[in-house]
Parts: C-alpha cells; sequence; structure tokens
C-alpha cells in the first residue's frame, strides 16, 4: 500500500514526561505506516527550552506563522519544583502563553464523545465547545488592599497626559481594589477566531457578558462581537445554516444545563476559564479533550488539553506499567493532519483523520480503554489496556480498516 503523501510540512512540538513518552509511538504505530509525515521539529522539552534560554519556542511559534499548522505536545510550565527538579536557570514561561501571545488567538476545547461514557448532563448528546478569549481582565489586573478609608479612583492618562478619573468608592474602612483592562484590538480578534471556527465546525456561536451590570467594560464586547458579526459574518453564517446568539451571562449557563449541545460556547477569560473545566469534568475525563489555537490570521495549533501526566511518568521512570490515555493526543495529531490536508487539498490525509478518530471511539464503545475511562463507563469495559497495548489495539484496527 502506498502512503498517502503531504506537502506542506506540519511543525512538530515536542513537550515533556509521560506524554513525551507515547508522541513517538503515536507516530510510529498510527500514523507513520500510512502517512509519508513531513514535520518540521521542536524539541519543546524543558530541558531543550532551558539550553535555548526558550528560544526554541519563539522558533517554533514563527514556524507555526511561516507554514500555518502545529502539533504541540504538552509541556512543563515550570514552578520552583520543576526549577529544583531540573536545575533550571529561571522559571521559564508557559510555551502555550508565549505561542498565544505570539500567534494571537483563541483556544478551542472540544470534548471527544463515547457512547458508553454519559455525560453528567443529561441532555448533553454533542458536544459543547469552550473558546475562551484568553487575554487581559483579571489574569492581568493590577490590585491594592488599604490599610484604611480612602477615595478609590481610576485614572487614565493619554499620550497628551490629559487625565479621566472616575470614583469607584469611597471607602468607608479597609478594603480591597482591583483594576482590569482589555483591548479593542484583542477582542476583535476574539470575536473573529470564534466566527471562524463556527464555520469551520458548521455549529451555532453563543455569547455571553453581563453587559447589563458592566455597562463599558462587557458592553464593549457586545458590541464589537455585534459589530463584527454585522459587517462581516452574517452573510456566511446564514449561507452556512448556523446562527449567533447573544444573550447574559447567567442566561447561557441556565440554558447551558437543559441544551443537546453541539454549540460553540465564547467565553470571556474568567467565564472561559471556570466553565471549560466544568464542561470537560460534565463530559467524563480530561484526557478527551482536545483542544485548538485559532488564529486570526489563519495559523492553527492543535494540542491535548492535558499536561504531561507527570503521576504516571514516575511510574514509567520505576519500570512499571501505566494506562495512560492518549486519545486527546491522537486528536491533537488527526486536527492538525485533517487542516493541513485541508489547506493543501489533499482529501485522503483528511479522510485518514477521520478513519483514525472514528477507530479510536469504535476500540472505545467496543470496551477496550484505559484506566481513567474504565472507571467511569457504562456498561463496564471489557478489558483495562496499558498505553502501548491501547495503541497497539488501534494499530490492528487501523491495519484491517485501510
Ligand atoms: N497544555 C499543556 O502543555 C499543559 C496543560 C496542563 C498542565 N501542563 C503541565 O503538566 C504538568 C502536570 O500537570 P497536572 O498534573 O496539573 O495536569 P495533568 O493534565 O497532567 O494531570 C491532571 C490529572 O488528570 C490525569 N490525566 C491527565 N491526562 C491524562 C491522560 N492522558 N491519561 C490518564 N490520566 C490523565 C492525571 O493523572 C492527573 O490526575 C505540569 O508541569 C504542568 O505545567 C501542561
Amino acid at each position: 500500500m502506498s502512503k498517502i503523501q503531504m506537502k506542506t510540512p506540519l511543525v512538530e512540538l515536542d513537550g515533556d514526561e509521560m506524554t513525551r513518552v507515547l508522541w513517538p509511538i503515536i507516530k510510529e504505530k498510527l500514523i507513520e505506516p500510512f502517512v509519508d509525515l513531513k514535520t518540521e521539529y521542536y524539541d519543546l522539552g524543558i530541558k531543550k527550552r532551558d539550553e535555548t534560554d526558550d528560544q526554541i519556542t519563539i522558533d517554533a511559534a514563527n514556524a507555526i506563522k511561516k507554514h500555518g499548522v502545529g502539533v504541540k505536545n504538552a509541556t512543563i510550565t515550570p514552578n520552583q519544583g520543576r526549577v529544583d527538579e531540573y536545575g533550571l536557570k529561571k522559571q521559564w514561561k508557559s510555551p502555550n502563553g508565549t505561542i498565544r501571545a505570539m500567534l494571537d488567538g483563541t483556544v478551542f476545547r472540544k470534548p471527544i464523545l463515547v457512547k458508553n461514557i454519559k455525560p453528567s448532563v443529561k441532555s448533553w448528546k454533542k458536544p459543547i465547545v469552550v473558546g475562551r478569549h484568553a487575554y487581559g481582565d483579571v489574569y492581568k489586573n493590577a490590585e491594592i488592599k488599604t490599610k484604611t478609608g480612602g477615595t478609590a479612583e481610576i485614572v487614565f492618562t493619554d499620550a497628551q497626559g490629559n487625565e479621566t478619573r472616575e470614583t469607584i468608592m469611597e471607602l468607608p474602612g479597609p478594603g480591597i481594589i482591583q483594576g482590569m483592562h482589555n483591548t479593542e484590538d484583542s477582542i476583535s480578534s476574539f470575536a473573529r477566531s470564534c466566527f471562524e471556527y463556527s464555520l469551520g465546525e458548521k455549529i451555532d456561536c453563543w455569547f455571553a457578558t453581563k453587559d447589563t451590570i458592566s455597562k463599558t467594560y462587557d458592553q464593549t464586547f457586545k458590541i464589537i462581537f455585534e459589530e463584527i458579526f454585522a459587517k462581516e459574518y452574517k452573510n456566511k453564517f446564514k449561507n452556512a445554516g448556523i446562527s449567533f446568539f447573544y444573550t447574559l451571562i447567567d442566561d447561557v449557563v441556565a440554558r447551558m444545563m437543559k441544551t443537546e449541545g453541539g454549540m460553540l460556547w465564547a467565553c470571556k477569560n474568567y467565564d472561559g476559564d471556570v466553565m471549560s473545566d466544568m464542561v470537560a469534568s460534565a463530559f467524563g475525563s480530561l484526557a478527551m479533550m482536545s483542544s485548538v489555537l485559532v488564529s486570526p490570521n489563519g495559523y492553527f495549533e492543535y494540542e491535548a488539553a492535558h499536561g504531561t501526566v507527570q503521576r504516571h511518568y514516575y511510574k514509567h521512570l520505576k519500570g512499571e506499567k501505566t494506562s495512560t490515555n492518549a486519545v486527546a493526543l491522537i486528536f491533537a495529531w488527526t486536527g492538525a493532519l485533517r487542516k493541513r490536508g485541508e489547506l493543501d487539498a489533499l482529501p485522503e490525509l483528511c479522510n485518514f483523520s477521520d478513519r483514525l478518530e472514528k477507530i479510536v471511539i469504535e476500540t472505545i464503545e467496543d470496551g477496550y480503554m484505559t484506566g481513567d475511562l474504565a472507571g467511569i463507563c457504562n456498561p463496564p469495559a471489557k478489558k483495562v489496556l496499558d498505553s502501548t497495548q491501547f495503541l497497539d489495539a488501534l494499530a490492528q484496527r487501523l491495519k484491517t480498516a485501510l
């Protein structure tokens, strides 16, 4: 059987710990026998980042800008414990944060559904994709804790030195104050990324803020979304048979508990932080959550939503078997290969990605899965597989299917 040829390389960003162990096995068993895989490889493992003073992360992000599509493994974001563990020069920044800042993207997390794992919310039948605006708000704030009462104000000084002042509160006693911001550019990028994602997946886009209370801040989000939609996306959505729905955040949360799912839920930064974990947990498992960074400039980076599965890695180092679930990592590869296939007009690459995803789902639905899923599936698993047994089971089915 001849292998599927690629035109443009995928930018491959390798990572750390247990996911670094699984990464080459996924390629070797599930992709390389069928695809003449072309990648431009960047080692974002913590040692290489330390060795290159994190230049490798910047190079990898630039490569995604050049080629358009990247696939990323999970990486360690070092804290002091990791600095000691790996003897690092410093606590390097989160690679995801660096890449996001360079590509100016929005992160979309989509659960991978299987019939034998039922969402905790009974009405949910289709995936709910959470699109999180990953810039500003409370994540880049300034805070003061006062020792006494006094006047709390916000002050803005423009380039000419003109001041705009607003009193927040005459504090009667000690209190706390918080200042935060966002930019029209970032909100516009967020809106366009969400509309592009909805169009790509042909699903409705729901967006919510608390504009009735936050009449300037949140209302700016609402207005920007509505203006961009009216000018640039209304007709495209109509042609695709999908819609844009705006409501209040409390209303959307209530409605979400009664829907069938099957939409993009565009969330402001804090809402996305909180709601994406609720959605992930309600759909079953972090290891069944795929994630893609979509940039308004047409760059895509696919990854698993989970981390490096540190606990399993330490077991692996001791020579013990682990039952690490590779599903979200496989879906990162299939997502990236499918997108490459779409951009390079290679339908056979798209078909291969569809087929591999279908086999992953069928295998789990037939009762063969890793330990994390065995604990939550119904009917019970036929066989609980370790990390490589699961990948071998997929490879076997893939060979007979193609
Ligand atoms: N996208 C990323 O690169 C990313 C995301 C989150 C955390 N991290 C990094 O990962 C490291 C570990 O972080 P963590 O433990 O908080 O997160 P984690 O996602 O690795 O693990 C969280 C929990 O989920 C379980 N789990 C996650 N993925 C699993 C899988 N595929 N199969 C079976 N069980 C799975 C783990 O056993 C653990 O109990 C940290 O150094 C952190 O910086 C990276």
